[in-house]
């Protein structure tokens, strides 16, 4: 008698916890529905009909949970958050905002193309920003297309003319995209040393942007086609590796941007601040993106460029905590050193 009182307890327990769980699960399903509409009216977002619909509404659910486990990790930061990338799958987002891996170098030491004539001193300033100093066209948008490595090579050309002439230019992304060959593919990733490789070895023209529109498309090469040749050559550039050296890249920064590989996958939920705990292994690497900056103090931190439209993070910049080789950035990082 005692047993089977005791049976039914544990079962009225059971039901009631197991009501209480729908419950749960019914108001956590509601909320998440109404979180997705936020998203879809934030992001304007459409669907073509209601099986995709609920695919991207499965993926938005799966990108709460990671948000909340990325949260954990940089215990409670608030770096993480809906983004426009938030109904896709970190595989979907890998395949179509991060370039394959196999794409750049591999090199633990320094990879020296050419010698530097300029003297790095190893004291930084407490701040640089060239963004303020005229050296950095606006934040591009490569939306679906594997472009990061033409993007990051590009600007730090920009820069380096700008720096050098006082003059700033936008330069054609897409006739990078469309005429550097070798391990280049265009939208589908490429080598941001290979490319520089390219352009010196060559003495190919970057023509300006509206002499060689950029679609961020794939598209076949018509160099040599425009009548006005109007652009910079890159003369020599660096490939360097600081990794436990950051108090170098800073010099390097103090002199001009640069462009760094980077381990974006985490920035799939980036909203803003300075990001830590960003695994930095090697084989991570995946995006990259110029370095426009970076700022001292108590939270020191670099600033990048990312080439995911004005939306994302902080007004399309990503900051980047110096001191741990966060997201890989020390692994690959090119300085263009002399441009006409
Ligand atoms: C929203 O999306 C629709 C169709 O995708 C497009 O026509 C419209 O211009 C977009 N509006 C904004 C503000 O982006
Ligand atoms: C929904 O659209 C997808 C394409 O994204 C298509 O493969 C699928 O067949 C469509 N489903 C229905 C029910 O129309
Ligand atoms: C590179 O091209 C320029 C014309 O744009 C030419 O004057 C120069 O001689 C060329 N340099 C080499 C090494 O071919």
């Amino acid at each position: 008698m005692v047993i089977l009182n005791m049976l039914k307890a544990t079962i009225i327990v059971g039901c009631v916890v197991l009501i209480v769980f729908s419950i749960m699960l019914i108001t956590q399903t509601n909320r998440e529905q109404n979180e997705f509409d936020k998203f879809i009216n934030t992001y304007n977002k459409s669907y073509v009909n209601e099986t995709e619909r609920s695919i991207r509404f499965q993926r938005f659910q799966k990108s709460l949970e990671t948000i909340k486990l990325l949260r954990q990790r940089c215990n409670g930061c608030t770096n993480y958050g809906i983004t426009q990338f938030s109904d896709l799958s970190p595989e979907e987002f890998a395949k179509t905002h991060l370039t394959p891996i196999t794409m750049r170098i591999s090199s633990t030491e320094t990879f020296r193309m050419s010698r530097s004539k300029r003297s790095i001193t190893t004291v930084a300033l407490s701040s640089i920003d060239w963004r303020d100093k005229g050296a950095i066209t606006p934040v591009r948008n490569q939306k679906n297309c594997g472009a990061c490595w033409a993007i990051s090579a590009v600007e730090i050309i920009e820069s380096a003319y700008a720096i050098k002439t006082g003059s700033l230019q936008t330069l054609s992304v897409q006739e990078m995209l469309d005429c550097s060959g070798g391990i280049n593919q265009g939208c589908i990733g490429g080598s941001t040393v290979s490319l520089l490789l390219w352009l010196v070895e060559n003495n190919i023209t970057v023509l300006n942007e509206e002499n060689y529109p950029t679609v961020y498309e794939d598209q076949l090469c018509t160099l040599h086609q425009t009548p006005n040749e109007a652009g910079v050559k890159v003369k020599s550039f660096l490939t360097l590796n600081f990794m436990s050296r950051e108090q170098m890249l800073l010099s390097y920064l103090s002199k001009s941007p640069v462009s760094a590989v980077v381990n974006a996958l985490p920035w799939q939920f980036y909203v803003g601040g300075i990001l830590s705990q960003c695994d930095n292994s090697m084989k991570s690497l995946n995006h990259a993106a110029e370095i426009v900056g970076y700022k001292l103090g108590e939270n020191p931190y670099y600033i990048l460029k990312n080439s995911w439209g004005t939306n994302f993070g902080n007004d399309g910049y990503v900051y980047v905590a110096i001191g741990n080789n966060e997201c890989g950035i020390g692994w690959e990082v090119d300085v263009v050193t002399d441009v006409v």
